[in-house]
């Protein structure tokens, strides 16, 4: 230990300035130049920037923020000075991480960070960086706390714990801890296990040794909001209209008289995107939309209506099922059938945009968490292929057009929030994810128009009766799969040997983890019974009940 700490840095005396222990974080990180602590000239937009030092709970801190109508973006640990500039942050939030401040190659915080006097929150391994860089004392805990604690406030007055309670429950994950403050620091809180659980100079620096980002820790918003609104000054300006407002201007800059093109899946991020860059440029739009014949009853005649009807794009609509079902005919194997849909729809989209001459712009409905999974390591992640997913938005990189990504920087829910604002329909914004290679991938074995029909009417029912329940916007998805299963039943006085249904529904956050949904037996009951006497063919009906993982959320 003793080793370690001389190898990764200089010792001082405690009661040494900040500014000193701030040369030695620089000298150690290699930095030269005395950044400018000057910020740009504060913009329209208030940002604060989360620095990303791997944590699995970093984009819920971003989105944490973002729920407290608050811009945030995240960024890696390494990032130089200015991009963050570019941003014109009003603070930042340090994120919690693997690692351990002692351990050659560790991740610290640049230094430009503490030079900008602009407030630092570090949340659990960011807390123990700034004591670290700032001249206090970690310990490399061989104990590790995990799990539910009760943090007591001891300084009430502090802009943290405005509208708190003396004591509240808090979710703790940490091996290291702060063992000795850095000059200018006190404990504001602490733990029963933990002395030092929250700390905070003058400056507006704190470290929080718990994790206020998750649900674990119910009151974590308020905290967020206290230092977002109270430390940082921030106003909460961030919202769907001016978001709108924004990606407007933006548009209409980075298009100039450019014409754009716009694949459109039916869901809720394509339609968004398409929207957003038709109130910008009007007609210099053109939308695709294909029917590859695996969508599910009535969405062609829905999308068109929506798109053409009432909001009056340039829709190209190419009813292109023969073509795709003629491919996957006699194709059984599950990622076979994603790879000849994918491939297919590139072929259909670039003969389709071609007839239209020059193009200059693709607009794609790419959301944030995709763009934060593609440029982290995505590659060293656990890589191990699944499933090769097919999306409408992820075209081919080698068309030649520049891409238009107004969604780029949000979530899911504001996508959703953004969608509202536009006033699309409601269905259509709250619509459950509809994967990409559609009902061929809910059809267990060969594919073909009887089969797709079965498939199309049992759906149906589980739509109606889940959305006649009130429960489908609650759920993440639901939907019915038609097996390769055959058996024996009884209908009057009659024998069937009729196709068996399963029905699916879950709930989930991300599509990563899923719990299979405790729908009540009355629902099913009725699911059951309405899809054994309206559909023909099918005479048993059974339910999933598999979470993700072991299972995936579609069968193939
Ligand atoms: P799995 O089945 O992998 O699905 O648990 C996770 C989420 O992704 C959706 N999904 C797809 N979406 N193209 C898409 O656009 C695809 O090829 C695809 N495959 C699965 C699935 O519906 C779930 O929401």
């Amino acid at each position: 230990m003793e080793n370690e700490l001389k190898s990764h840095r200089i010792s001082a005396s405690d009661d040494v300035e900040v500014s000193t222990y701030l040369e030695i974080a620089k000298e150690l990180r290699g930095e030269q130049a005395v950044i400018e602590p000057k910020l740009l000239p504060p913009g329209e937009r208030e940002t604060i920037v989360v620095i990303d030092f791997g944590s699995q709970y970093s984009l819920l801190i971003a989105r944490r923020i973002r729920d407290c109508h608050v811009y945030c973006e995240l960024v890696s640990y390494d990032a130089p000075w200015e991009k963050i500039a570019s941003l014109n942050p009003k603070g930042f939030v340090l994120s919690g991480g693997p690692a351990s401040v002692y351990k050659p190659g560790a991740p610290l915080a640049p230094t430009y960070i503490y030079e900008s006097h602009l407030p630092v929150m570090g949340i659990c391994y960011g807390m123990q960086v700034i004591a670290y860089q700032l001249g206090g004392q970690v310990s490399s805990g061989e104990k590790h706390e995990y799990g539910h604690a009760v943090l007591h406030i001891s300084a009430e007055d502090c802009p943290l714990f405005a509208g708190l309670p003396a004591s509240l429950p808090v979710w703790m994950s940490h091996g290291d801890r702060v063992m000795e403050m850095p000059p200018g620091f006190k404990a504001l809180a602490y733990t029963e296990n933990s002395p030092v659980a929250v700390i905070g100079n003058d400056d507006g620096i704190f470290g929080l040794q718990f994790h206020p980002e998750v649900a674990h820790t119910p009151q974590g918003k308020q905290i967020f909001e206290n230092f977002l609104y109270q430390v940082c000054g921030c106003q909460g300006n961030w919202t769907p209209t001016r978001f709108i407002a924004e990606s407007i201007d933006k548009i209409k800059q980075q298009v100039g008289k450019g014409k754009v093109i716009c694949a459109l899946s039916g869901g809720v991020d394509s339609a968004v995107a398409a929207t957003l860059v038709h109130r910008a440029i009007g007609d210099n739009l053109t939308c695709f939309f294909i029917n590859n014949g695996l969508l599910r009853r009535e969405e062609p005649e829905r999308v068109l209506n929506t798109f053409q009807r009432n909001l009056k794009m340039n829709i190209v609509y190419v009813d292109a099922s023969e073509r795709f079902l003629g491919r996957l005919r006699g194709v059984t194997d599950p990622e076979k059938k994603r790879r000849l849909i994918g491939k297919e729809f590139i072929k259909v989209f670039e003969e389709a945009a071609a007839k239209l001459g020059k193009v200059d712009f693709l607009a794609q409905g790419t959301l944030y968490p995709d763009v934060i999974e593609s440029s982290s390591a995505a590659e060293t992640k656990a890589s191990a292929k699944i499933k090769s997913h097919h999306n409408v938005g992820g075209l081919p990189t080698k068309m030649k057009f520049s891409l238009i990504e107004p969604l780029r920087y949000l979530f899911k829910d504001e996508v959703r929030e953004v969608g509202l604002a536009l006033e699309l329909p409601e269905d259509m914004v709250w619509r459950q994810p509809f994967p990409g290679p559609g009902l061929s991938i809910r059809i267990i074995g060969d594919v073909n128009k009887e089969r797709l029909e079965i498939l199309r009417a049992a759906d149906w029912i589980v739509m109606n009766e889940i959305k006649k329940a009130k429960l489908y916007r609650q759920l993440w998805q639901s939907f019915a799969v038609l097996t390769d299963v055959r058996s024996v039943g009884v209908m009057g006085d009659y024998r069937t040997y009729g196709y068996l249904i399963a029905v699916r529904a879950i709930n989930s956050n991300d599509a990563m983890t899923a719990d299979w949904a405790r729908l009540p037996y009355e629902l099913l009951d009725r699911i059951s019974d309405r899809i054994v006497n309206e559909v023909p063919n099918v005479n048993r009906v059974v339910y999933d009940i598999t979470s993700k993982p072991p299972a995936t959320i579609e069968w193939e």
